[in-house]
Parts: C-alpha cells; structure tokens; sequence
C-alpha cells in the first residue's frame, strides 16, 4: 500500500515512463537532503557515517537479489557493470560472445571493442519475440564462451525466459550475463537460484534512485576469473579506518568491493539510493510486481479491439511492465504522444511506438486516464 506523499508531488501529471527515469520516493527525497545537509557543515559526516555508506547500500542491494552484500558491486550505471565483464572476462581471440539483435545499446556496445581482440560478437535475430531457449540452443557454437540480453527489451517490451535461457547456458558451458535495468526492482529475482552468472542493473529506473547509480552482481567463481585490474585506495583502506592512510599494500581480499566504481562513499546518491531499495524492499517486490502486472492487464483488456494495437506481449511470463503500443496508422503516434502530454500524461516514444511503464506508486486512475486519451 502507497501512502499519500510516499511519492511526488507530481506537478498534477501522471508519469507512466519509469523505464526512462523512475522517481524518487518520499523517503529518498530526505535522505538527499540529509546528504546535502552533511556536506553544507561538513562536521556533521563523521569518518564512521563516510565508511557506512557504500557498506549500507552493498547490504539492501544484496537482500534486493538475494546475495550476501559482499558480493555486490557498487556502480554508477548498468554500463558500470557491463563494461567490467565485457573488458574482465578472459575471451581471446576465436572466442564468440551472443547478444540479441534489437537489444538496447548499453546491452550491446560494451561488448563490440572486443572485435579488436579477435573476439567474435555475433547478434542473433530472434524469429519471434522473445528469443527463444530453442533459439539460443541452436545459435550456440564450440566458440560460444558468453550471452548476454536484457531480461526486459526497452524498445518491444518482452521479457525473455531467463530460467530457460539460463538452463541453456549452463547446459552448454556459456556464461549467461542478464541485464536486469528494465526488470529488478518491478520483477522478483533470486540470484541465488536463477541460472545466471552475473546481472547488472541501473537504479535509477525501477529502483526508484537518482541518476547515477548501478550495480552488478557475478557469481563468485566467475569473478575470480575476471582480468580486470583496479586498484582504489579507498576500497584498500583496511576496516574502513580512514587514519591509516600509508600503507600501500594491495589487499587480496575485497571479494567484488574491488570492482566498485571509484568514489564509493558517494553520499549524495547512494544515500538516497539506498532509503529508494529499502523502500521497495519494505512493500515486497513480488507485491510490487502483481500491482504493475494488475495496471498493465487493465491497459490491455481496454485497448482489445480498439484502433491502439498492443506491440509487447499481452500474457504470460514474456509479458513485462513495459507495454509498447501503436495506433494501426503507426504515422499517428507522434500525434498521440503529444496529445497524451498535453493532457498531463507522461509516456515514452520509442523508435516510432509508444511505451508505458507504470509503477508501484500508479493506479487505476492513471491508466484510465492514458485510456481516455488513447481512446479518443
Ligand atoms: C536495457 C537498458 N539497459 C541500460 C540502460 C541504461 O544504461 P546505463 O545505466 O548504463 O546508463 C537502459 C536505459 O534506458 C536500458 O533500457
């Protein structure tokens, strides 16, 4: 259940884009304007309240998947994490990565430079959407060391099979890398069971954090292989004690805090980031995801045999909380997207279609609202 003032104002608009940007709760609001308030009379941040920063947001971020918080990279982005795969995973040349052909590019581009190394990046082309196990079976080589896709696809709004591809993946020996921006947060994931080898994630859509937040997840044996080298005095520091400073010695033992994005005692967003997980955290994801998955059956029983065609999928477990749409003259959604905001209804257009993204703090009257103009 949503309080009244847990979100927003809104300036009387209705925000139906929480795959662009998701807003801060509430709860987040006052913890930005804690953080501010520490660096306004910077007497106020104690040395300990510095070093419980990235310590607090590693633990919520490692309830949130189901982890140990230790085993939870702080980043700045999903590309934070995606980078730090593409560039640590020991691929050669001849090797062979498989991405998803219509994939969002931070999915995609982080993986290309590797061409330089003779790495091969092949983009498979799903027959219909979402790519299929069978699919992904097929496109497997003896050269296949990684898949990686976006659990949701930001442009088409399916949401592929992860245990299904994940099954794949193991079965074949291919690491399976899932970009969870468009996902965690509004579906449940236990990492501790999926079939995954490692998810990255952005915070600052469906985790409700500011912009500039991200994450990622790598199965412990996997990030042991990573040949990526950072070397980041604060993650050094031995027991946070920030009056031991000269010694230079490289600590073996910070498991995946070595792979954290550089200023981790990032206040300004990780406070704030870390009342937004907390939050979500305190209203269930499950919950949260049967409220989305209620809002967006609602959308789509209304717009049945109306002249707005439904893109994404309509049922079952493809089905996401991004629903893309087109009026059947597709010239015309520029004109309804327009008209949509003219009415106060905030909703993304995305290569020609559009998209709506509700989340835990939308309603019915939201969706009616959209509806009404939609309909029109
Ligand atoms: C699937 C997906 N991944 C990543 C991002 C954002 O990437 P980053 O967090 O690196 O800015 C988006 C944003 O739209 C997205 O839709």
């Amino acid at each position: 259940v949503i309080e009244p003032g847990d979100f927003g104002p809104f300036d009387g608009r209705t925000w139906l884009n929480c795959a662009h940007q998701g807003p801060l709760p509430r709860v987040a609001v006052e913890a930005a304007e804690r953080a501010l308030a520490l660096k306004v009379a910077p007497s106020r941040l104690s040395e300990e309240e510095f070093a419980r920063v990235p310590r607090d947001l590693r633990g919520v971020l490692g309830r949130l998947l189901g982890v140990p918080a230790h085993e939870v990279v702080l980043g700045n982005s999903t590309t934070h994490g995606l980078h730090l795969l593409a560039r640590g995973l020991p691929l050669r040349a001849g090797d062979e990565v498989l991405l998803v052909d219509g994939d969002f590019p931070a999915t995609v581009v982080p993986w290309l430079p590797l061409r330089d190394r003779g790495v091969r990046v092949r983009l498979l082309r799903p027959g219909a959407r979402p790519l299929s196990a069978h699919e992904l079976a097929a496109a497997i080589t003896p050269a296949t060391r990684v898949f990686c896709a976006s659990w949701v696809f930001s442009f088409f709004g399916d949401a592929v099979d992860v245990d299904a591809l994940g099954a794949v993946c193991r079965e074949r020996g291919v690491l399976f890398v899932v970009n969870g921006a468009q996902a965690v947060g509004v579906r449940p994931l236990d990492v501790s069971t999926a079939p995954i080898d490692a998810v990255v994630g952005c915070g600052f859509k469906w985790l409700c954090g500011p912009y500039g937040t991200g994450f990622a997840w790598v199965r412990p044996d996997v990030l042991e292989t990573l040949e990526y080298e950072q070397a980041y005095w604060l993650a050094q520091l031995p027991d946070d004690d920030l009056s031991r400073r000269l010694d230079y010695s490289l600590r073996d033992d910070l498991g995946a805090a070595a792979f954290d994005v550089f200023g981790t005692a990032n206040f300004n967003n990780f406070l704030p980031w870390t009342a937004s997980v907390e939050y979500l955290l305190g209203h269930g994801i499950e919950a949260i995801a049967a409220h989305v998955d209620a809002l967006v059956e609602r959308l789509l029983a209304a717009l049945d045999g109306s002249d707005v065609e439904v893109l994404s999928p309509r049922e079952g477990s493809a089905r996401s909380s991004l629903v893309v749409l087109s009026h059947r003259d597709a010239s015309r959604n520029a004109g309804l997207h327009e008209r949509l905001a003219i009415e106060g209804i905030d909703v993304a257009l995305r290569e020609g279609n559009l998209r709506l993204s509700p989340h835990l703090y939308n309603g019915e009257d939201d969706i009616d609202a959209a509806l009404a103009v939609l309909a029109a």
